[in-house]
């Protein structure tokens, strides 16, 4: 009886393990050419920095600029006629999709990121009443934050005793947090006071678009939702670090209720004046934290890397300033001015150019279609355009593609604006980023408050970037610095 009952429970147990193992081998996809191969093994970093690098080269190397990789069912493309057809004529075509938001639901909710119709429409119209224009107040805010919070923390840091080296990453990832936390619910966090009081809110926000991110290079979602099913893993670590994302969240917005809000306070209050529903609010703030810090600190830091390698564009930075400001004895420039600096503008786009902070961004196809240069795209398949890539076409920005060169931007010394397929960085289309402006500010501002009064140096002055797995172009290791104070007209 007892040995029935063993050869009855072995053959359930094998026949589950091979019912599992069918069932696995119809949702992963699997493929052996090279570019699968070299995938799944990572064998790509034998030769490759970063796998943005590698999809590059293959998007140089391919002569409609558009790759497959197979294994992840995903076409990639580095071609401008195929962005303006997924982004623009074919729009309808080429939602999120579920599988987007399958991956950054939890955190996400129904935010503006993770929806698309009539969710998303709603969003968008409410958010453009107060991103539509910069206004002058919003110029005062971010000068408020550079003068009072990262002004004394780099002076701090330049006659401190740690021998004056910061990491900048970190520096601008506190004040792009606080600054949009001024932005979205009116607080500020003075999250940059030294030393560093950890902000608990920024950290669980690092820790989950981390995890978030995991699941998105995974190469099937089998593999995270049995983790999440099962509570495992970084799955278990993520839904603990949303569980306290929404605790600090709901604390937000319970304050905000008490102290009361009218409609043209801040973006909190605009969408609070229409609803008073707890979760959708908690998705709101959430959607535009995710918007507004991490991609400005990304693209600071890679602008002051690169002005630091090129010490030649930062001298050209300063003179302009110097000439606009010749007759008046200014500190920062006015809100009137900025719009004036055009080198500037010019070097902010470059440095974002080859640095884009979202490096690539994915849509699904509803339908069957056809793109612009030939390529089939099948229902229900994830199509992605490479900013990164694009930055480095010679089809597309010429034989100098790889150099910095702000003097591409400008005509007669005046900025010209390019086609945004050319250059989405800040995507484009019907979904084009509503942040534009107020980042372009917001990074003048910080140059302007920076370039004058410091004299940074790389402490690793080796290569290229490195990048880590994140949402948004993150440096691997940060990018400590040396910070040392300049005299006045030092420059
Ligand atoms: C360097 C800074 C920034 C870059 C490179 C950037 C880039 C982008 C990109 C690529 C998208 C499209 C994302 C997608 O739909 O998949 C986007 C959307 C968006 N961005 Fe930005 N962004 C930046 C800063 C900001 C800031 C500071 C804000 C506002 C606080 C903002 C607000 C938004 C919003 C609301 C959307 C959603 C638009 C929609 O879906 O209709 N962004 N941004």
């Amino acid at each position: 009886m007892v040995s029935l009952l063993i050869t009855f429970l072995m053959t359930l147990s094998f026949s589950t393990i091979i019912f599992i193992l069918l069932f696995l081998k119809s949702k992963l996809y699997y493929c052996t050419c090279d570019v699968c191969h070299s995938y799944l093994t990572s064998n790509w970093s034998t030769q490759y920095n970063n796998l943005c690098d590698w999809y590059t080269h293959l998007l140089q190397n391919s002569p409609s600029q558009t790759i497959h990789i197979h294994v992840l069912e995903n076409t990639i493309t580095a071609n401008p006629n195929n962005v303006q057809h997924i982004l623009k004529t074919n729009f309808h075509n080429y939602p999120k999709g579920k599988q987007f938001s399958m991956v950054l639901g939890d955190l996400l909710g129904n935010g503006i990121f993770n929806v698309d119709g009539d969710a998303w429409l709603f969003q968008r119209k409410m958010a453009s009443l107060e991103l539509g224009n910069v206004s002058k107040n919003a110029f005062d805010d971010v000068k408020f934050h550079v003068e009072n919070r990262l002004l004394p923390l780099m002076f701090s840091v330049a006659r401190g005793k740690d021998g004056g080296v910061v990491d900048l990453q970190c520096v601008f990832r506190r004040f792009s947090f606080e600054y949009i936390c001024r932005f979205l619910f009116g607080l500020d966090v003075n999250s940059l006071e030294l030393p560093f009081p950890v902000s608990r809110l920024s950290d669980l926000f690092d820790l989950a678009t981390t995890l978030s991110a995991r699941r998105a290079m995974s190469t099937s979602p089998v593999i995270w939702k049995t983790c999440r099913r099962l509570n495992l893993g970084s799955e278990r670590k993520l839904k603990e670090a949303i569980r306290n994302v929404n605790i600090l969240v709901e604390k937000v917005i319970e304050n905000k209720k008490k102290l009361g809000f009218t409609k043209n306070q801040d973006l909190l209050s605009r969408f609070m004046e229409v609803t008073d529903d707890g979760s959708f609010l908690r998705d709101v703030i959430v959607n535009f934290i995710l918007a507004g810090r991490d991609t400005v600190a990304s693209a600071l830091t890679s602008f002051f890397w690169l002005i630091m390698n090129h010490p030649e564009v930062e001298c050209r930075i300063q003179t302009e300033f110097d000439q606009l400001t010749i007759n008046q004895k200014q500190e920062f420039a006015t809100f009137e001015q900025m719009k004036e600096l055009h080198y500037l503008q010019a070097a902010i786009h470059e440095s974002m150019r080859l640095y884009p902070p979202i490096q690539f961004d994915s849509k699904f196809a509803v339908e069957n279609d056809a793109l612009p240069d030939g390529t089939l795209v099948k229902k229900g398949t994830k199509i992605t355009f490479h900013p990164y890539a694009m930055g480095r076409m010679e089809a597309i920005w010429g034989k100098d593609c790889k150099e910095f060169k702000p003097e591409r931007w400008l005509k007669d010394g005046v900025f010209m604006v390019e086609n945004p397929f050319k250059y989405p960085v800040f995507q484009a289309g019907f979904r084009v980023c509503l942040g534009k402006e107020m980042t372009l500010m917001e990074m003048k501002t910080v140059v302007l408050g920076i370039l004058p009064r410091f004299k940074l140096r790389l402490v690793k002055s080796d290569g290229e970037l490195r990048f880590e797995p994140a949402l948004t172009a993150t440096v691997k290791d940060g990018l400590p610095v040396i910070v040392g104070e300049r005299s006045v007209g030092s420059h």
